[in-house]
């Protein structure tokens, strides 16, 4: 077996080593149902080697340890990796305890994934689409959940992100997913929309950076933490063709001097016709403490809201298919 003990992770190799695709894909069924050693493996805990091998095969645990997913430690397996799955969404390779994470997945990809992959069934999404059946578009794919789910249904989806370790990452999860032989997935290195052909896209899908003061360039929203925001949500509707939906999660800060940015922004789309919804995530629930954990960073802030907004281009009748003021809507102008 070979030892491979202090390799970085390397996700091009992972795609490109069958033997490590074998065994990400049995860590990922073990991280969907057990048995329990395998979870316990797929959640990066050591196991005995010898348990280790019988899970996934000593060719794949060969495979795990060149492309640096885990390391033999006299009779231990220790992962560097972890595989997360939830459901039947895609599996993706994220953090391991030792690695630095190669890219960005939180509940709030799960959010956007739940409702992006919604979309395609909404009223008013899809009317564009093309003979081929549609073409979605992530911006900021971090570890490529949401594309991987989105190339389920969708005939053509392409991917952005500006960090090279997520470009990787998400292409490994590519790998890692089914879809149907003829849908083509595929994630580019790119700033934003940068090399994206405008109006082409039913959906695009977008979870920006909005932190400010980050040191990743998963936070890094820019000098207010609205910067990438605006930007992102900017590019993608040019993406859209008519009839199109963008779809993001959002940071909606109000502070006391008045400004609102994501509201001022919707009042602007909305007087260019667009239809545009937006309404609290369940971070209400799940990150209760989310509004006074974010205060200090946010100086001046007397609001802070994590929400789901979708902005629709009317179709070429003038139609945009979907409500202007969504269920829990509170910012409309
Ligand atoms: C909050 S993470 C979201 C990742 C993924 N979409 C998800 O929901 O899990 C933001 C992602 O945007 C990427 N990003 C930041 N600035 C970008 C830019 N200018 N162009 C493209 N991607 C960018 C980061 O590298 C990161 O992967």
């Amino acid at each position: 077996m070979t030892m491979a003990a202090g390799t970085a992770f390397a996700p091009a190799r992972a795609r490109h080593d069958p033997r490590a695709l074998d065994a990400l894909r049995r860590l990922a069924s073990g991280a969907r149902v057990g048995p329990p050693a395998l979870a316990r493996l797929a959640a990066g805990h050591p196991i005995p080697r010898p348990r280790a091998a019988e899970l996934l095969d000593p060719s794949g645990l060969t495979g795990l340890c060149d492309v640096g997913a885990g390391d033999i430690t006299g009779d231990w397996y220790v992962p560097r990796v972890r595989v997360a799955a939830v459901a039947d969404r895609p599996a993706v390779v994220v953090a391991g305890p030792v690695e630095r994470p190669v890219a960005y997945a939180g509940l709030d990809t799960v959010w956007l994934a739940d409702v992006a992959s919604c979309a395609k069934h909404a009223p008013g999404v899809g009317h564009g689409a093309g003979p081929t059946g549609g073409a979605a578009a992530e911006l900021g794919c971090g570890t490529g959940l949401l594309a991987a789910l989105l190339a389920r249904t969708y005939p053509v989806v392409v991917a952005t992100d500006l960090d090279p370790r997520a470009v990787e990452a998400a292409a490994l999860t590519f790998a890692l997913d089914a879809r149907p032989r003829d849908h083509r997935v595929l994630v580019t290195a790119a700033d934003g929309a940068a090399g994206l052909r405008t109006g082409a896209f039913d959906l695009v899908a977008v979870n920006p950076p909005n932190m400010t003061e980050a040191d990743t360039t998963w936070d890094d929203g820019g000098s207010t933490g609205f910067e990438a925001t605006r930007r992102m949500l900017a590019e993608s509707l040019g993406l859209v063709r008519p009839g199109g939906t963008v779809v993001a999660v959002v940071l909606d800060v109000r502070y006391d001097d008045g400004r609102w940015p994501l509201r001022s922004l919707c009042r602007g789309w909305r007087r260019l016709g667009l239809g545009v919804t937006v309404a609290d995530s369940p971070a209400v629930d799940e990150w209760p403490t989310m509004a006074a954990d974010l205060q200090s960073r946010f100086v001046g802030s007397i609001g802070i809201r994590h929400v789901i907004v979708t902005i629709t281009r009317p179709d070429r009748r003038g139609q945009t298919g979907a409500s202007t003021r969504g269920r829990g809507e509170r910012i409309g102008g």
